[in-house]
């Protein structure tokens, strides 16, 4: 039989050695994927609350919803004002289209009006006057059925979104989708 040598001090510090690397590698093996799977978390999380500007604001019923022809409302917080005219509804971006002002809106002569330019603007949003190049921005609003969840009315494109007749029915603005309003001239 032959005999084992002991290990010498040199193999035991191959040993040791190769020890540390394999632990090194392991960890950092596990650094890396702790990494990617908080960096697809952040991913996977929603930029924006529900209600906060960015995200989901939901406005209320269709029977909550001011009459036709009524002054728009103002929501400050999200960043735009409500209007309901005969055509329907429009969640109107506070920001001018010209230089980026703050509009106002002007009940005497029942328009916006920009105080920087004097860009104005109709109810729905739609160009008047001014040096602003297209009609105000709006952000996209969903109509939804309360009970199936059915998308009921959806803007697409620029203008007031028709009400659809179910008073039940939830407003929602998306404040994360912007629609630019039609370039005029
Ligand atoms: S920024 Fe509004 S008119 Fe110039």
């Amino acid at each position: 039989m032959s005999e084992q040598k002991p290990e010498s001090d040199q193999e035991k510090k191959k040993i040791n050695r190769r020890e540390f690397l394999n632990f090194a590698w392991l960890a950092s093996l596990g650094f890396l994927t702790l990494n990617i799977g908080g960096i697809t978390y952040l991913f996977a999380m929603p930029r924006f609350k529900e209600g906060e500007f960015g995200g989901v604001f939901t406005v209320g019923k269709v029977s909550e919803l001011p009459p036709a022809g009524s002054p728009p409302a103002n929501y400050p917080k999200v960043r735009f004002w409500l209007s309901r005219t005969p055509q329907g509804i429009s969640a109107l971006y506070k920001v001018c289209t010209h230089l980026g002002c703050l509009y106002n809106w002007n009940d005497q002569e029942n328009k916006f009006i920009c105080p920087c330019h004097g860009s104005e603007f109709q109810p729905d949003g739609t160009y008047l006057a001014g040096p602003a190049p297209r009609s105000l921005d709006q952000f996209k609003i969903q109509i939804v059925d309360p009970n199936s969840g059915e998308v009921l009315a959806e803007s697409k494109e620029p203008g007031p979104l028709p009400v659809p007749e179910n008073p039940d029915a939830v407003v929602r603005v998306d404040t994360g989708q912007r629609i630019n309003g039609k370039v005029h001239g």
